[in-house]
């Protein structure tokens, strides 16, 4: 039984002044390296974080963000009361068997020969690397995941066929780096018309998905040490893609109208950048007020910074039509606008674009030639087809209607379970809400018992830079039926609460 399995010592640690690096991440590393060598076995029970603290002379807190790291990115779990285990799926078991023996060497960092600049772009935030190296099917409530089960498979195989079966030298030959123009100008009409935007196909530039969209924006428009305002709590994906640009992260508080914008300048009146989701903020569900989106404009003007706008939230809206895009509000040309297919359609589409004031468009088009050329044309050319079908308007409207019957069950569902654990306000747009949990609450400890008992949430503190948020998780409605909503609340209300109620 794994509660008299005894638990296996952690890995000797020597902290290395040198490696610049948080004890923390040091303490990371070496229990990950251990783990993937098998020096510490699948199954295998670890010491708790208190014993770990005293056996390797550190504070407890660096024990416990080692901990959390490791769980957060799926190489260790928790079972409630037993302690925390050795998972047996790892997050890199698929890589180490490619790389045979090519093993970490015992007790090194692996990051030795890196470069300054490789070792800054390996210091993401961690939840990113844990939100996309998941191999499990998505459980309730993995934030921002569609409901992938509704999206339109025939029709999609069936416009993907009719594309194969004439495959056109065109679509074999090396594509135009702004993207397949088809695909350029149905994206401009779309946007135009829907979010108002004032753009042409020519300011489209189509990438990997908006993470490619914004490595792109931090290293054509960032120098090292830049500061750039973000918003707190915010967008991990954002905050590592510019963070690995070398800029220096300054957070801007968030209330009921987005991003504090008198804030910002208080902290930072000289940003050279700011990264901002108005039209449903990551992760609040906020909408930005239009007297904070002119004063952010005003701003961008007179301190010569650049705004960039992520409208990832701006389709699934259930009630009245979203404010219109900063960048349709923009006549300075101040505004990155950052759009991706990942939610709308599905993430392993991998699509996504930015627009760009029409200055910005030749120097992005250099930097996208060298960094990946153009993106597959194939996959282009059938959303195109999609798009100008009328298929994409039409799943959207589709997808409107079933989020919002999901995020009712989701607010029902806690309003019945979570009495005195959890409560949710319901927002007009999005696919997740946050599960507020009562004041003084851990959200990674609460995240912790909810992985144990079959539940997966990401805490709200994974999204800050400096943890000032009152404690919650968040709950992705979208990829899941009323009937998981209802069970995954009820499993989740009872870990919170460390009791049974059926
Ligand atoms: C605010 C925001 N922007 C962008 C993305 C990711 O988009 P992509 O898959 O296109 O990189 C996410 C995904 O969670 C997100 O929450």
């Amino acid at each position: 039984m794994p509660q008299r399995t005894p638990p296996t010592p952690l890995p000797a640690f020597s902290r290395d002044p040198a490696a610049g690096e948080p004890l923390h991440r040091q303490l990371y590393t070496a229990v990950r390296e251990a783990i993937l060598a098998g020096r510490l076995a699948p199954g295998a029970r670890l010491p708790s974080t208190r014993a770990c603290a005293t056996d390797l002379g550190l504070s407890r807190s660096t024990a416990v963000q080692a901990f959390d790291q490791l769980l957060a990115e799926g190489y260790i779990e928790t079972r409630a009361g037993t302690g925390a285990f050795v998972c047996h799926d790892l997050p890199d078991a698929a890589l180490l068997s490619v790389a045979g023996d090519r093993r970490p060497a015992a007790g090194g960092t692996g990051k030795r020969s890196l470069s300054e600049r490789g070792r800054r772009l390996v210091q993401t935030s961690g939840v990113s690397r844990s939100q996309n190296v998941s191999k499990r099917a998505p459980r309730p409530f993995r934030p921002v995941t569609p409901a992938l089960d509704a999206f339109p498979t025939a029709l999609w195989a069936r416009l993907g066929g009719r594309r194969l079966r004439g495959l056109s030298p065109e679509l074999l030959d090396a594509g135009e780096p702004a993207g397949y123009r088809p695909l350029r100008e149905a994206i401009a009409a779309h946007l135009n018309a829907a979010r108002g935007l004032h753009c042409d196909p020519e300011q489209v530039l189509i990438v990997g998905g908006s993470q490619q969209g914004l490595d792109l924006a931090g290293r054509v428009l960032l120098d090292l040490g830049d500061e750039i305002w973000m918003e707190e709590p915010g967008y991990f994906g954002a905050a590592d893609a510019l963070r690995s640009a070398g800029a220096r992260l300054v957070p801007v508080p968030v209330d009921g109208e987005g991003l504090d914008v008198l804030a910002g300048c208080a902290r930072s009146a000289g940003a050279r950048l700011a990264y901002v989701t108005p039209s449903a903020q990551f992760p609040l569900g906020v909408t930005m007020s239009l007297a904070r989106r002119l004063a952010l404009l005003d701003w961008a003007r007179r301190a010569d910074s650049w705004i960039v706008e992520d409208d990832f939230g701006s389709e699934f809206r259930f009630g009245g039509r979203p404010l219109a895009a900063l960048q349709g509000l923009d006549p300075a040309g101040r505004v990155i606008y950052v759009g991706s297919f990942s939610r709308v359609l599905f993430p392993a589409l991998r699509l996504g674009y930015l627009v760009l004031p029409p200055d910005l468009v030749a120097p992005f088009l250099d930097v996208r030639i060298v960094s990946g050329r153009f993106s597959p044309l194939l996959e282009q050319a059938i959303l195109a087809d999609f798009i100008a079908g009328g298929h994409f308007m039409r799943h959207l409207r589709r997808m409107r209607r079933l989020y919002a019957a999901r995020q009712a069950a989701l607010v029902a569902a806690v309003r019945r379970w979570g009495d005195g654990v959890l409560s949710v306000r319901a927002q007009p747009a999005g696919m997740h809400l946050i599960g507020w949990l009562p004041d003084g609450s851990d959200d990674r400890s609460a995240a912790r018992r909810a992985e144990a008992a079959g539940v997966e949430t990401l805490p709200l503190s994974a999204c800050t830079l400096e943890r000032a948020t009152p404690p919650g998780l968040l709950l992705g409605y979208a990829a899941f039926t009323s009937a998981e909503i209802e069970a995954g609340v009820r499993t989740l209300c009872d870990a919170l609460e460390g009791s049974d109620r059926r």
